[in-house]
């Protein structure tokens, strides 16, 4: 055998080793997606199903599903506690709400198209849900105290769904919620209206019976992300077993990045949002 012939051999032989590898891998996909769609779970796509079990393989926690959803770096912490009064006028803190799943957005009930959009699509996910959508409460929390008084959160959070809390305070209370969920909102003032309108950010959170956040969903996220979101928390450890178990993201092995995008996804009149 020459140089050449040897140099052909050599090259055939290793073109060989890497189709049999090659097919190697596709049988184990192969495997690996029909596992998953004969263990999908209720409601579960067929890739959340093979997210979860490949996660399984590995020895690590299922990830949360998070379609349209923003993972938190690991060890960001949100939400907490927070002292507000309810639309009935109660006085609640963050305990009031221990053990349930809660879906929360910030906003102002003067917004004209935003907020009511985005409280449209809660209240869209826990009537999803179904019967687990009775372990979520919607919440809705005003950073405009000023105007949003009890009463006025009453007959608002009324128009969305039965089962939503609205949630006011003093200035001070409101910044301290918004500042554990760190929401950002600003008084706008134009000189052209009569009214001022409030710029925030706009995410809707998914908090854990811990009274951490576990999700967080950009604006304009579909209903059924959302719902996809709290089926999987629900799976993953229940209500009162998620915070203990390794539910939440921060005990979750799995890469999480804050994309720099997600963090002045706000809106108000900046952004196009007017008052007509
Ligand atoms: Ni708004």
């Amino acid at each position: 055998m020459d140089g050449g012939a040897r140099g052909a051999y050599v090259r055939r032989v290793m073109l060989h080793a890497v189709r049999l590898i090659a097919l190697g891998v596709i049988l184990l996909l192969g495997l690996a997606w029909g596992a998953a769609w004969l263990g999908r779970g209720e409601g579960e796509s067929l890739a959340e199903a093979f997210a979860r079990q490949a996660a399984r393989l590995l020895g690590q926690e299922p990830p949360a599903p998070s379609a349209g959803g923003v993972q938190l770096p690991q060890g960001m912490a949100l939400g907490g506690a927070f002292s507000l009064t309810d639309h009935t006028g109660r006085a609640v803190t963050e305990r009031d709400f221990a053990g349930r799943f809660l879906l929360v957005y910030f906003g102002f009930t003067y917004c004209p198209d935003v907020c009511p959009t985005e409280l449209g699509t809660i209240a869209a996910a826990v009537d999803e849900l179904g019967e687990a959508g009775e372990r979520v409460t919607p919440v809705f929390i005003t950073v405009d105290p000023e105007r949003d008084t009890v009463e006025a959160m009453a007959d608002y959070v009324a128009r969305f769904h039965p089962r939503m809390v609205g949630l006011t305070g003093t200035p001070a209370q409101v910044s301290a919620a918004a500042r554990a969920y760190r929401v950002f909102y600003a008084k706008v003032n134009r000189p052209e209206m009569t009214e001022y309108l409030m710029d925030h950010s706009s995410f809707i959170y998914l908090v854990g019976p811990d009274g951490r956040v576990r999700n967080l969903f950009r604006p304009q996220v579909a209903p059924e992300a959302i719902a996809q979101a709290v089926r999987g928390q629900l799976r993953a450890g229940g209500v009162s077993g998620a915070a203990s178990e390794g539910g939440g993201f921060r005990e979750t092995g799995s890469v999480a990045i804050m994309p720099p995008e997600a963090a002045p996804a706000g809106h108000g009149p900046g952004r196009g949002e007017s008052r007509s």
